[in-house]
């Protein structure tokens, strides 16, 4: 049986790009598979040093992650700031990576862009502390959106490192859960090209949206004037109504719109209210589910207990072998 680890960052509730990133096939994934799953609140601390509401925000991706599938009884779920463990192994970890290779990353380079005035130490560090989630479990595979890709090879090589420096297979080196499909990249409805809250609330759609708010979303996307000519590419705000369709419509749908834009005879009005509904149906069962567990504080609190419960068997197991193979030992 894989091991498979993943995590997302409690910034507020989850949208349709972490879904389809991060939690798809989640039924089929955690039969088949031993999961864990995180909420990354100590990353989240990276750009959001002071939350303003660090617990409800946990609490509510603990329900949406719940609401879209994840079984506790099957997938262990937890809090990452409640298997302090993962700081011992990122600290280790860290020994063998250099800044160099941390300055050069993508992410690192867009956060010192975005926010110039707050550049710190846990930034740079990122990669290595998501190299700690992963490798703590000791996992094969991971679902991450394609975003993630250049993090999730980093932490082959650190995996490799750790293996070669102390010459012993310890670690496996973890691959990207893509279910047999290429990495997604989910765009946001303002013309962006990948949907995030951190650029346009309303270029989201959140899990838990009600299906009023999806509809008004979606109906004020961002279009064009539509093709003049057979064949005239789309520009990619067209682009991301048809990827978001490929997303939440039927293959039949999307080609019946795919052959009104090639005839130059697509009405974007029309266009939108079919990806609105289809949007909705998707996530009806959902949202549905959503409204329900925030009744239910007992059992979110008893979820993230007994999860971190679990987390920290496995965690610690990794990081007394870790140690061990460093040499560490009692005087
Ligand atoms: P975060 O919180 O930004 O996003 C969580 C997950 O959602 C995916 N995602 C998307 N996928 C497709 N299209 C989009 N528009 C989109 N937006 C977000 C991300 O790829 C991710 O899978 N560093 C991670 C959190 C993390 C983690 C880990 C992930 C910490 N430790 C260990 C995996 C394993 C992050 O910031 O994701």
């Amino acid at each position: 049986m894989d091991i498979v680890a993943s995590g997302i960052r409690p910034t507020g509730f989850l949208h349709l790009g972490n879904y389809f990133g991060a939690l798809r096939n989640f039924i089929k994934m955690q039969n088949e598979n031993k999961c864990f799953f995180f909420i990354a609140d100590y990353h989240s601390l990276t750009t959001h040093p002071h939350p303003s509401d660090l617990q409800t925000n946990v609490r509510n991706v603990l329900i949406d992650y719940i609401a879209a599938g994840l079984d506790p009884e099957k997938a262990t779920i937890y809090v990452q700031s409640d298997v302090p463990q993962v700081c011992e192994l990122s600290l280790l970890l860290s020994m063998n990576v250099y800044v160099g290779e941390l300055q050069r990353v993508a992410s690192f380079k867009e956060k010192v862009r975005r926010q110039p005035n707050n550049v710190n130490a846990g930034l740079l560090n990122y990669p290595v502390l998501m190299a700690a989630d992963i490798l703590l479990h000791r996992a094969d595979k991971v679902p991450v959106g394609k975003d993630q890709e250049q993090h999730l090879e980093m932490t082959r090589d650190f995996a490799q490192r750790f293996n070669h420096i102390y010459q012993q297979e310890y670690f496996k080196l973890p691959v990207a859960y893509n279910f047999g499909n290429e990495l997604v990249k989910i765009p946001g409805l303002d013309g962006s090209t990948k949907m995030s809250k951190s650029d346009n609330e309303a270029s989201c759609i959140y899990l838990s949206d009600a299906p009023e708010v999806v509809r008004k979303k979606v109906m004020r996307a961002v279009s064009d004037s539509g093709p003049t000519e057979p064949g005239q590419p789309k520009s990619q705000a067209v682009e991301n109504l048809f990827l978001l369709m490929k997303a939440v419509s039927t293959p039949d749908t999307v080609q019946y719109f795919e052959d009104q834009y090639q005839a130059c005879q697509i009405r974007y009005g029309d266009m939108k209210k079919q990806l609105a509904n289809d949007m909705i149906a998707f996530l009806q069962p959902i949202y549905e589910r959503i409204l329900e567990l925030r009744s239910k504080s007992d059992y979110i609190s008893k979820v993230a207990r007994e999860g971190a419960e679990k987390a920290r068997e496995s965690a610690s197991k990794t990081v007394r072998d870790v140690r061990e193979i460093i040499g560490f030992k009692a005087l």
